[in-house]
């Protein structure tokens, strides 16, 4: 028998100890502590202990033992309950047999043994459990043989796989989350359960999908995952969107390239590049607009136009129906795939004026954009590959020195609607907007400086070209401050 009492060293862990000899109960830790200790992974967060008899019970002795009794959270229902201590968070089960219906992922519970609960857990690398008795305290339970599994770097289920995953079909997500996280393989009975069960995977609730996608996403190699989730069948309940993108089509001789796998490696890509789950979102949604808008034309050959825009707009259905937040996060993905393609035209050719519109719609984006575009060069063409890199360098370079001197990038007009109303006498009006927007526009282009007096003397001559006359004469600024 291992014992590991190295794993138990957090004075918590006595005290639940204590607090089950006082019920009278065995209580293990089990799950992700057990296992991300055996990964040397670092000490996790959130311990899960299950104890035989009520876990509620047990959570309530352990808070009248630690210093300033914590509150215990309660969840009836499931019959679990919660603490937090030193920043740890305690959850506590009594241990169970379940079966689940069809339908749901609500289970029906009965009061168990530890190997009861240790075999309706997902994965044997999930099921490991470390005593907290005092005569056996440190010694680990594991029938499955999941440290085994964990040397070998496998996913497996402690039961026949079609049961544990239609017992709770997130646990499909999870495998494959599992295996991407840790670089683990799924083993061949339970990669074709998953198959098998994929359909099921319509029950469970979109946040918990989308919870499984984030950490997938966040993963080292994110690419492993999605090509599990397209591999397994589950990807079409998922993101379909994504799966539109797979395939070449020829016609007269001319190919496109997959754009379901390039956009895998554009993740992967960006992930050496960020941590930002949004900006490896926008990286996995940059090309959806390419199915919708996929042509081919006799002379262009395959054309995707207007893909960006199609695609931005998709990105707003996608996060509804997942029902991910709709809120800056969403707009920062649309903006990312609405300008996916900008940087590309402009490297051929690094203008000010270009540099200046991208910062300006850009706007505090413009370097996550680029990071998008650099991640997007897939070519295998190495010559290819350093040419395009070394353009984007230019672009990043022209960005800093224009924005150095243009400050575009947050920009305000210099002058405002206020003063060109006052100055020409006007009420709100047409002709307002227009003598703004030629500032911007002649800002934009280089014809003059992001600068007030530069500004209001423009005003002055655009709005003599339209037919107004200003109430001041021309250089006695009545209004005068610089925005
Ligand atoms: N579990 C399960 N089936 C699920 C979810 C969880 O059997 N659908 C069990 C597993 O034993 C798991 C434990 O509950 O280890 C705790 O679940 P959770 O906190 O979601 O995951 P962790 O394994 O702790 O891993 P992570 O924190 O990385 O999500």
């Amino acid at each position: 028998m291992s014992h590991y009492t190295t794993a138990l060293q957090n004075p918590l862990f006595k005290t639940i100890s204590k607090a089950s000899q006082n019920l009278n109960l065995e209580s293990y830790v089990i799950g992700g502590y057990v296992r991300d200790f055996l990964l040397k992974r670092g000490e996790a967060k959130d311990i899960d202990i299950v104890a035989v008899g009520s876990g509620i019970d047990l959570a309530e002795e352990v808070s009248k033992l630690l210093p300033g009794k914590p509150k215990v959270s309660v969840f009836k229902t499931y019959g679990t309950a919660m603490l937090k201590s030193g920043g740890v968070e305690l959850e506590f089960v009594g241990a169970r047999k379940e079966s689940y219906s069809e339908e749901s992922r609500n289970p029906a519970v009965e009061n168990g043994t530890l190997e009861d609960d240790q075999n309706r857990r997902d994965f044997t690398i999930n099921a490991l459990a470390l005593s907290l008795s005092n005569d056996n305290f440190g010694e680990l339970l594991d029938p499955f043989n999941g440290v085994e599994d964990l040397q070998k770097k496998i996913i497996r289920t402690p039961l026949n796989p079609d049961i544990t995953y239609s017992d709770d079909p997130l646990r499909m997500l999870r495998a494959i989350r599992f295996a991407t996280q840790l670089d683990f393989i799924i083993e061949k009975d339970s990669l074709d359960a998953i198959i098998r069960n994929a359909e099921r995977i319509k029950i469970i609730s979109k946040e918990r999908v989308v919870d499984e996608l984030n950490k997938i996403l966040l993963s080292e190699v994110p690419s492993k995952g999605f090509a599990l989730l397209h591999k397994t069948g589950l990807l079409p309940f998922i993101l379909p969107e994504l799966v539109a993108l797979q395939g070449i089509d020829e016609k007269e001789g001319q190919t496109h390239k997959d754009n379901f796998w390039h956009t895998l490696e554009v993740v992967d890509n960006i992930s050496k590049a960020t941590d930002d789950v949004w900006l490896r979102w926008a990286a996995l949604l940059h090309d959806i607009g390419k199915a919708p808008t996929k042509r081919f034309d006799k002379k262009l050959g395959w054309t995707f136009h207007t893909h960006e825009f199609v695609g931005a707009k998709m990105v707003y259905k996608l996060f509804k129906r997942l029902k991910m937040p709709l809120n800056d996060k969403m707009k920062f993905v649309q903006k990312m795939v609405l300008m996916s393609s900008r940087p590309i035209v402009l490297a051929s050719e690094v203008t000010d004026s270009a540099v200046r519109r991208l910062i300006f719609d850009a706007g505090e984006y413009v370097e996550d954009l680029m990071t998008l575009c650099e991640a997007d060069i897939t070519t295998k063409n190495p010559k290819k590959f350093n040419k395009y890199h070394a353009n984007f360098q230019l672009v990043r370079d022209k960005i800093v020195e224009v924005e150095e001197r243009d400050q575009v990038r947050n920009f305000q007009p210099p002058v405002s609607g206020e003063e060109i109303m006052e100055t020409f006498n006007l009420k709100p009006s047409r002709e307002i907007g227009l003598i703004k927007d030629a500032i911007k526009e002649a800002i934009l282009e280089g014809d003059i400086p992001n600068e007030y007096e530069a500004a209001r003397e423009f005003m002055l001559k655009k709005g003599k070209e339209i037919g107004l006359v200003p109430l001041t004469p021309k250089g006695k600024m009545k209004i005068g401050s610089k925005k």
